[in-house]
């Protein structure tokens, strides 16, 4: 690298041309890298279900010959905060049953405490939402906005943050299924509000909340892997006058570290660039498979910059580029089929891998085609019944090349990694 450095550009032209094409650049993790799990991995009846809905053709044949065949973990398959499509998020019960599902990897979205302990939370402030906080009234008296019912003009409101309370109180709260009544006149209103295709099943007994340490120890204890999110904070930086980014970004990693977790099980996730070059700079041996979440491309002209900077982030030592799915993905020319998008060849043309969230996160596929849902909205229009999602996850991974898929029904994409020996 320095003898090309000081080569003139012409000298490295006439170099590089009599060379051999270089070998790809080595990366840490290994893709296809089985977790070293026990588990008896149990996928129930909904990837079942989704085969026997799918259209006629090779694939449905392909996963149809894999119906019986014992299914073991796969990194390939990644628990979206857990198992969320019928577990509370982020609960302990939510873990076990992504872990039970066949997910390799499982996520804990990080937020902090008052404390600046580390808990596993969705958004520093959801607790009025995912959790049980506003029937509790002496924690409900520490949120930062108190419930307000809904009146004939505005909704209901309420905003409570991980901040607000400490650990030990935080593990007094039970977990719930993610969603709330804007219409509620009282408390117990707006804790309901679940969507009918979800289930409040496992809502009724306390699910259990975790800190960032018990995720570690937990997903450990089943020898899978970590992605943790470091949540952008919702209070201002630095945190009580001295809790910087940079402390927060650290301590999210030294918990690793002093569980003796190796690297290269450790998949870090950030939202925000500055996150992600922190961790490469700093720590490095975590930052070679931190995962750049990229919602640039949310916006037509975002889409547009993201594709553009790829190699430049390539070039500053990010290796993973992580948008939603519907970014990776197009219709084709003769509006038949699912193809790779500008954004899917442009990271593989700059060396980039990819990894893509979140399915079975949409309700049924053909109310998410009508709504032209976010995460379908480019591929809508050749999208039409359930079984279609094994459709969306095999161009994903044949075609744009994945390391993988959070789900919030791990199930799914565990029987397809399975059949195609991911
Ligand atoms: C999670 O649940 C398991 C099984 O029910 C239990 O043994 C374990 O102590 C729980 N862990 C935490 C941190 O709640
Ligand atoms: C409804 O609530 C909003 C916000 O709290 C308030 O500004 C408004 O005056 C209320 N309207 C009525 C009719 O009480
Ligand atoms: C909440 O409001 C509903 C509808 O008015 C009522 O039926 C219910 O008893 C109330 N719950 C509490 C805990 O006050
Ligand atoms: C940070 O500030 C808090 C007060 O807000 C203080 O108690 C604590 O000792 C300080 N920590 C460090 C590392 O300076
Ligand atoms: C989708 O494909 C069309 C051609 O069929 C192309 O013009 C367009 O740029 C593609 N969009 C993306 C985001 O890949």
């Amino acid at each position: 690298m320095h003898l090309l450095a000081i080569a003139s550009v012409s000298a490295l032209v006439a170099l590089t041309s009599a060379l051999p094409a270089p070998a790809p650049a080595p990366t840490y993790y290994s893709p296809g890298r089985q977790p070293q799990s026990n588990l008896n991995v149990q996928l129930g009846p909904r990837p079942y279900y989704l085969v026997n809905d799918m259209d006629e053709g090779p694939l449905k044949d392909k996963l149809v010959s894999c119906k019986e065949t014992p299914k073991k973990s796969s990194q390939f398959s990644i628990g979206h905060r857990g198992a969320p499509l019928q577990f509370p998020e982020h609960s302990n019960q939510s873990y076990h049953a992504a872990a039970r599902t066949g997910a390799g990897v499982i996520e804990c979205d990080v937020a902090f405490t008052s404390d600046r302990e580390l808990v596993c939370r969705h958004s520093q402030c959801d607790l009025h939402y995912t959790t049980n906080i506003l029937a509790i009234p002496e924690l409900a008296a520490k949120c930062t906005t108190p419930f307000t019912p809904a009146n004939g003009t505005s909704p209901a409101t309420a905003n409570c943050c991980t901040s607000d309370i400490t650990l030990a109180e935080f593990k007094t709260l039970c977990a719930k299924m993610e969603a709330f009544n804007p219409q509620a006149l009282n408390v117990s209103q707006y804790l309901g509000g679940t969507p009918s295709w979800r289930t409040d099943l496992y809502n009724y007994q306390c699910a259990t909340l975790m800190s960032h340490k018990e995720s570690i120890a937990l997903i450990d204890s089943w020898g899978l892997d970590f992605t943790p999110e470091l949540k952008e904070p919702s209070v201002e930086m630095p945190f009580q006058g001295n809790y910087t980014q940079a402390d927060y970004a650290q301590q999210l990693i030294d918990e690793y570290k002093e569980a003796g977790i190796d690297p290269s099980r450790v998949w870090p996730q950030s939202f925000v660039p500055e996150d992600v070059f922190y961790w490469i700079e700093n720590e490095p041996d975590f930052g070679r498979q931190a995962v750049y979440l990229d919602e640039r491309v949310d916006t037509a002209a975002g889409y547009v910059e993201a594709v553009a900077s790829l190699p430049d982030l390539a070039a500053r030592g990010v290796k993973i580029m992580a948008p939603a799915i519907f970014a990776l993905l197009n219709v084709s020319a003769d509006g038949t089929s699912i193809v790779p998008s500008t954004y899917a060849d442009a990271a593989a043309e700059a060396g980039l891998d990819i990894i893509t969230w979140s399915l079975e996160r949409s309700g049924p596929y053909r109310m998410a085609a009508e709504m032209e849902n976010y995460y379908y909205a480019s591929v809508a229009p050749v999208i039409n019944n359930d079984g279609d999602v094994f459709t969306v996850v095999d161009v994903l991974a044949q075609q744009v090349g994945v390391l993988g898929i959070f789900s919030d029904w791990p199930a799914t994409v565990t029987y397809y990694a399975n059949c195609f020996g991911l």
